[in-house]
């Protein structure tokens, strides 16, 4: 299979594209990413040699790049986006323009050149919060922050595709991705890293708010199932095995790591925070679809991952751009907060 990866030196795209190469010798990957700050080509800086891997620097809102691309696909497997929540209530336009206008561009190329497959990468936080319950795929989408409304738009965008123009797209909706090579600053790495460093972790509102938790390997695993089992116009819940509030998180991983509770420091709410996410995931495992990886031994191996990583992930931190961002995030939230000294 040639298959087309867009957003392949991320996080989740980075961790797909090695999965595949490593499970099927026949495969080839062109991976699309235009290298925005989250992009990282450190990521798969192992494949650099591997003659069934190529990186095209390129930006999915340009259609001759993403049609020069696709050329010959078999299929594509769309990561490409921008991915963070607190990122899109500063400024949403880049979400926008990346989530819904360039993944219109791919659906796009892909109809032209009957691409025989695409997956589109999608996310629970399109239901919006879920008080009770677990959302099905038949929910109303209704999403609550501008990233996760973005990618409401896109789910809307590829159900269009596929009704009108009959593009066999199938869209995955996953809940928090956890594992190696996530960038800093998503709560999961965000606190490791932090604490490996004694910083205080900013804990947003009252810390009750509860989040499914999947593990980077069984997500890439469920999207090349999808990929390969899927049924056209489907959407698949691929949620985790284990649902906490942040603070129990943090609470386990402050144990793992031997860390003093006085480096957890309320600061005000997000905006907009949606309370609970909670998925319905029985489409995907009667499909036959079984996780690999355990909560807590992946949590161990998380830690562990950052902990033999710091020359992958310190220089992020230490960039302009990273601490400008930082800065803006958490100005006066954090102020005067070190280790110890946590306030109100
Ligand atoms: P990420 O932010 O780590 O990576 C995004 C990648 O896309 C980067 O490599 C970036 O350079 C690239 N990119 C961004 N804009 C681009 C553009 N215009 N053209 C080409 N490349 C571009 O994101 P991630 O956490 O790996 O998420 C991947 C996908 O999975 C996203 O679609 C996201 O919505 C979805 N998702 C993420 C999570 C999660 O917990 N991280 C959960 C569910 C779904
Ligand atoms: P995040 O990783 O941003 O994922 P999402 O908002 O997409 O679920 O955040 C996970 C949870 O952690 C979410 O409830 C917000 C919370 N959080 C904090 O309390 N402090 C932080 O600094 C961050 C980044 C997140």
């Amino acid at each position: 299979m040639r298959l087309l990866v867009t957003g392949g030196l991320g996080f989740i795209g980075s961790n797909f594209v090695r999965h595949v190469l490593k499970s099927h010798p026949s495969w080839t990957v062109v991976n699309i990413d235009v290298l925005t700050y989250a992009g990282n080509p450190a990521n798969l800086a192992d494949l650099a040699r591997n003659p069934r891997y190529r990186w095209v620097r390129g930006d999915i809102r340009d259609p001759r790049a993403v049609a020069g691309c696709m050329e010959g696909a078999d299929a594509v497997v769309h990561f490409a986006a921008e991915s963070h929540v607190d990122r899109s209530i500063l400024d949403a336009s880049s979400f926008i323009e990346t989530n819904v206008l360039g993944t219109n561009v791919l659906l796009d190329a892909a109809r032209r050149l009957s691409v025989g497959r695409f997956v589109h990468v999608s996310t629970d936080e399109v239901y919006g919060s879920v008080e009770q319950g677990f959302s099905t795929e038949d929910d109303p989408l209704a999403p609550n922050s501008p990233y996760a409304a973005s990618k409401a738009a896109s789910d809307l965008l590829v159900r269009s595709y596929v009704v009108t123009h009959g593009l066999p797209a199938v869209i995955t909706r996953a809940s928090n991705n956890f594992g190696p090579y996530q960038y800093p600053e998503k709560a999961l790495p965000l606190l490791i890293t932090n604490f490996m460093d004694d910083l205080p972790f900013p804990l947003y509102g009252d810390g009750l708010n509860v989040r499914d938790w999947v593990y980077v390997l069984d997500h890439v695993r469920a999207v090349e199932f999808v990929l390969l089992k899927g049924k056209t116009g489907e959407a698949y819940n691929v949620g985790g095995t284990h649902s906490c509030t942040n603070k129990e998180l943090i609470e386990r991983v402050r144990g793992l790591m031997g860390k003093p509770a006085s480096l957890v420091t309320p600061v005000p709410d997000r905006p907009g925070h949606d309370r609970r996410y909670a998925l319905d995931c029985r489409k995907l495992t009667s499909l036959g679809f079984k996780h690999a990886h355990p909560f807590e031994a992946a949590l161990a191996k998380t830690i562990a991952w950052y902990r033999a990583n710091p020359a992958w992930w310190r220089p992020l931190k230490k960039a302009g751009g990273y601490k400008k961002y930082y800065d803006k995030q958490y100005a006066g939230r954090l102020v005067g907060r070190r280790a110890g000294a946590p306030k109100r």
